[in-house]
């Protein structure tokens, strides 16, 4: 039975299949006046005509905006998975709707790209590990793995993209070596510098036994920004402000730094060039050197490098074989990581370490998520970020961060029971505002520090002969001791998709309400 890793990136999206032993990359196809052509990248790109409403995703979307180029009437929207970031933050405008209902019609496209491809069992169900930034909040992840199986799509796991790719390096290791002889435990660090995310992780992989140690990321960093940097160069050139081109101009010029940007990775290009007339400007054409773009480059790069040192850091600090006889891999992965500058970088900042340049930096991922679909190997992820709420303290003068999912706490396996923490205490008001959050640092004064995202708001009426099912305004919250003498309780659990529930209970009353903690 063929089985599915499918990696759904910022900007391709790639399909690995395990079918009857053999890995293969799903192709997909797509006819033009030349011939067919197939690919293995699914663009994560959609263009819409917005009078007729017409869609075209993927490899369509891709290939008929080259086409039709940057002409009125059409939207383009590039880097799908971007738009998800905005979803997490809760908004309550319909906008989340209307990326949720895009992503479904995305994933429907490129099951249908899967079911027509000539390697796939037609007949097939489209059973799938799929995976997520490890970076991704809770609210991605739940409207990520709703819209796939909206879109058909059978998942079978979930699992986060650096470790993927440590699955996929530890089996590539493991398929040069002696069957017989079982590799030392290793650590490898992954660096996953793609085109909208930076993901990092430190695995530690025991035969087939994968443990995430510790993971970070940067969700707004990858390749997407230095193409907007390189047209940024280009743009001030020419002198002409970013804010007067139309989008659809916009996304061209935007295309033509990107494969300019990508032309620095054969080592042979010195200088990048951009010709205004192309794209209906005026000026003559400019060209920038790499060494120019390269001097710009590296402040954007250096954040992903001290994460990484970051992750690595708490790695060892649970783990500290890492630092001996073990030593460390730095695996680098991402279609971004082929720019000459990110391993340089990398070799600089550790210089200990084996910085490995991966040969397969789109499949990688995908590839990875295939080798778990056969359930070959274990693998535990652990929270990249602090879960936790504000409460209030020195009665309701001041506020606190409440954590209870600390940064590392491992995830439950599939199959494991889930993660449970209880909290009991006697209420200082009427209703009780629970703010959910999740944070990557806890500032002195014990509040959420670093990137912080907020969650689910809910608020839990203390007042015994309010119903839990009320429903309650922020307005209506005052401060007193009239339901301090019965103790309330909430338990949080965490299963192995890294979904988070909690349970608000009133003993006194012996009623309970379960919320998943989202926005959705
Ligand atoms: N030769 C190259 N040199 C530099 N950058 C490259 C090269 N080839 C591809 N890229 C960049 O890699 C990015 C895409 O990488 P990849 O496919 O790994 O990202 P993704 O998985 O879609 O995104 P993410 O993992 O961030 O969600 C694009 O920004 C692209 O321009
Ligand atoms: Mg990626």
């Amino acid at each position: 039975m063929a089985r599915l890793g499918v990696d759904f990136g910022t900007t391709n999206t790639v399909v690995m299949m395990h079918d009857r032993g053999m890995f293969s990359a799903v192709l997909h196809s797509s006819r033009t006046r030349a011939g067919t052509v197939v690919q293995e990248v699914f663009p994560s790109a959609i263009l819409m005509h917005e009078s007729s409403g017409q869609r075209w995703y993927g490899i369509e979307a891709d290939r008929r905006f080259g086409q039709v180029g940057p002409g009125p009437g059409y939207v383009f929207v590039p880097s799908l998975k971007r738009r998800l970031h905005g979803y997490a933050e809760g908004r309550t405008d319909g906008e989340s709707d209307g990326i949720a209902e895009l992503l479904t019609g995305y994933l429907h496209a490129l099951a249908e790209s899967i079911r027509a491809s000539q390697n796939f069992p037609a007949s097939e169900p489209l059973e799938a590990v799929i995976t997520w930034p490890a970076n991704a909040n809770g609210a991605q992840r739940h409207i990520t793995r709703r819209c796939f199986r909206d879109a058909g799509f059978d998942v079978l796991d979930t699992l986060n993209e650096p470790t993927a790719s440590a699955i996929e390096l530890a089996d590539c290791i493991l398929a040069g070596r002696d069957a017989k002889e079982a590799p030392a435990p290793q650590a490898v660090a992954v660096f996953d510098l793609g085109g909208g995310t930076f993901d990092a992780s430190v695995v530690w992989i025991d035969g087939d036994d994968f443990q995430v140690l510790a993971s970070g990321g940067i969700e707004d960093l990858g390749g997407d920004d230095f193409d907007a940097m390189l047209l940024d160069m280009f743009l001030e050139r020419l002198d002409i402000p970013v804010a007067g081109l139309g989008p659809l101009t916009h996304h061209a010029l935007l295309r033509q730094t990107r494969s300019q940007k990508e032309t620095i990775a054969g080592g042979v290009m010195k200088s990048l060039f951009l010709n205004p007339a192309d794209f209906g400007l005026a000026g003559v054409p400019v060209s920038i050197s790499v060494d120019a773009f390269n001097d710009r480059l590296r402040p954007r790069i250096s954040p992903a490098i001290k994460t990484l040192g970051r992750v690595i850091k708490d790695a060892t600090a649970s783990e500290p074989r890492i630092g001996g006889a073990a030593g460390l891999t730095i695996y680098l992965v991402g279609g971004s990581s082929k720019l000459p500058l990110v391993a340089e970088m990398a070799s600089e900042a550790f210089p200990k370490s084996r910085v490995v340049l991966t040969d397969k930096p789109f499949r990688s991922v995908a590839l990875g998520a295939a080798i778990c679909s056969t359930e070959r190997v274990r693998y535990r992820d652990v929270f990249a970020r602090h879960f936790g709420l504000i409460r209030l303290r020195d009665h309701g003068r001041a506020e606190t961060f409440d954590t209870i999912f600390p940064a590392g706490t491992p995830i439950p396996r599939k199959g494991e029971p889930s993660l449970e923490k209880v909290a009991w205490y006697h209420p200082l008001h009427n209703v009780g505002h629970l703010r959910y959050l999740e944070c990557t640092a806890v500032g002195e004064a014990g509040l959420p520090d670093g990137n912080v995202r907020a969650w689910s708001d809910i608020l839990f009426p203390y007042d015994p002969a309010v119903p839990l099912t009320a429903s309650l305004t922020q307005d209506g919250i005052e401060m007193t001791d009239r339901f301090s003498h019965d103790a309330v309780c909430e338990v949080y659990r965490c299963d192995a998709d890294s979904v988070i529930t909690v349970e608000l209970h009133r003993p006194a009353c012996h009623d309970v309400r379960t919320y998943e903690i989202f926005r959705d």
